[in-house]
């Protein structure tokens, strides 16, 4: 049995008063954070705040970015260690944000998701098509190649702990939802990728659906069976509304 994960990623919203504010609609909402697992990635500076808020709950705290080295002179980067040692378990890699406006390669996303590991972070890997590449019957092609790169070099032990994110870039903030059967297509592809590259640990791995994820939907993409939760911008700002994702699956 694979885990179900409903992670919210707030991106570059809520001041840390909003922040605790939106956490506190969710504590207590959370079951028992096995079958079905609820993270919250909040920006930063509210990562220290909602750590506090959460001790004793299980919902799991994780963070939007992290850089590939481990201390030193990098103005205004954050390391792995130093989101472990607040309670973050858990870290967004190579979102397509991340990669169109701050230029985040395969490579990048790759040394990233390595030292994430080493550290003892788990990485939830975004990986997706922009639209035109859909249009030209390259999704498959591209995403491949995102999962190549952004894994190279990753061993069967460490993929185990690696979590999948496919997020249709087409379909990040639009509305425009791929249908549960177009999405359940790409993470069948990614899961066979994922096999051929690492083996059967591939049947174990959480490959998380992206992009205009909402109460209305989610049950529909999540009963699909290669989708093994959701990633959800938009729809996890407000306590309610993330609620009834949580609810739906
Ligand atoms: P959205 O964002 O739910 O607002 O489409 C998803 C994401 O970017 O992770």
């Amino acid at each position: 049995m694979r885990q179900t994960i409903i992670a919210g990623n707030w991106k570059m919203n809520k001041t840390n008063d909003e922040a605790v504010e939106l956490i506190q609609g969710l504590l207590g909402h959370e079951g028992d954070g096995e079958k079905v697992r609820m993270i919250v990635c909040p920006p930063y500076t509210a990562l220290c705040d909602i750590s506090r808020a959460i001790n004793g709950s299980k919902i799991y705290l994780g963070a939007q970015n992290v850089y590939f080295e481990e201390s030193g002179a990098y103005t205004g980067e954050i390391a792995p260690s130093m989101l472990l040692t607040i309670g973050v378990s858990y870290v967004i890699i190579g979102h397509s944000e991340r990669r169109e406006y701050f230029s985040e390669t395969d490579q990048i996303v790759n040394d990233k998701v390595r030292l994430a590991l080493k550290s003892g972070l788990i990485p939830i890997v975004c990986v997706g098509e922009v639209l035109e590449d859909r249009e030209n019957g390259k999704t498959e092609e591209v995403v491949g190649a995102q999962i190549d790169g952004s894994l190279k070099g990753l061993n069967g032990d460490q993929m185990k702990k690696v979590v999948i994110a496919y997020e249709p870039v087409w379909a990040i903030g639009t509305g425009k939802t791929a249908s549960p059967e177009m999405a359940q297509d790409v993470h069948r592809f990614i899961r066979d990728r994922l096999k051929n590259n690492f083996g059967d640990v591939a049947e174990k791995i959480s490959i998380l659906y992206g992009g205009s994820m909402k109460g209305s939907n989610a049950a529909e993409l999540i009963a699909q069976p290669d989708i093994d939760g959701g990633l959800i911008g938009g729809a996890s700002l407000k306590a309610e509304e993330f609620l009834k994702i949580i609810n739906a699956v």
